[in-house]
C-alpha cells in the first residue's frame, strides 16, 4: 500500500502541475473571473462556448427566452425571429443572468438577420456591464461578424469590447488552433 503510494503521489502530483499550468499560462484575463455567456439555437454557438470554457475555466451561463423558439427552422428563423429583427423586440428570458461577480464576460451568438441574436440584446440591456470586459464570439452560416461586436459595445454602456472571435457554423479543424491564438491576443 506505501509503495503504491510513493507511486501514485508524484504522479498526481505532476498532474496538478500541469492543470495549473494549463489554465494560466493564456496570461492576465485568466487571473480574473469570467462567464462564458451564450445563445444558441441549433447548437453551433453552445459548442464554441463549450470549448472556451475548457480553455479559460470560466463559468457558463445559457441565454434562453422565457418562450422557446419553435424547433422548425422556416418556423424560427422566416416566422419568430424575423419578426423580432424587424421589430427590434429584446424577447423577455427565463433568466436574465447575473454579471456582477464576473470582470471578463465572453458574450456567444449566433449571427440572425445581420445582427446578434434578440435574446442576446435582451442579456445585455439587463445587465451592467459599467467597467466590465466583454469579449464577443459570433458564429455565422456566411456572413461573417457583421457590426455584431460594436452592437454590443453600445449596447452594454460602460463595457470595453475586446476583438471578436468569429467562426463559420461549428467550426472546423483548425478551430481549436484559432481559439488558442485569439485568446493568446486579447490577454
Ligand atoms: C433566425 C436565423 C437567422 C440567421 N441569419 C443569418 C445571417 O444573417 N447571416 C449569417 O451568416 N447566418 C445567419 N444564420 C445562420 C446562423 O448564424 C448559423 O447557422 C449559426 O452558426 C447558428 O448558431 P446556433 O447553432 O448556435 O444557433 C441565421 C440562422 C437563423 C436560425
Amino acid at each position: 500500500m506505501k509503495k503504491l503510494l510513493l507511486f501514485i503521489l508524484p504522479i498526481l502530483l505532476i498532474c496538478a502541475g500541469c492543470t495549473f499550468a494549463n489554465n494560466t499560462k493564456q496570461g492576465d484575463i485568466m487571473d480574473k473571473k469570467i462567464l462564458i455567456a451564450y445563445f444558441s439555437w441549433g447548437g453551433n454557438t453552445k459548442s464554441i462556448a463549450e470549448k472556451i470554457q475548457i480553455k479559460t475555466g470560466g463559468d457558463m451561463f445559457r441565454i434562453e427566452t422565457a418562450t422557446p423558439y419553435p424547433e422548425d427552422y422556416n418556423e424560427a428563423a422566416y416566422g419568430v425571429a424575423k419578426k423580432q429583427h424587424e421589430e427590434g423586440t429584446k424577447p423577455a428570458l427565463k433568466d436574465n443572468g447575473d454579471v456582477s461577480n464576473y470582470d471578463i464576460i465572453f458574450v456567444g451568438t449566433p449571427a440572425w438577420w445581420y445582427e446578434m441574436a434578440p435574446a442576446v440584446k435582451t442579456f445585455l440591456s439587463e445587465n451592467n456591464f459599467e467597467g466590465k470586459t466583454i469579449v464577443p464570439f459570433i458564429t455565422h452560416g456566411g456572413g461573417g461578424k457583421y457590426t455584431i461586436a460594436e452592437d454590443m459595445g453600445k449596447m452594454a454602456k460602460g463595457s470595453k469590447v475586446l476583438s471578436p472571435l468569429v467562426v463559420y457554423e461549428r467550426g472546423n479543424s483548425e478551430t481549436d488552433k484559432e481559439i488558442d491564438n485569439w485568446l493568446k491576443q486579447i490577454k
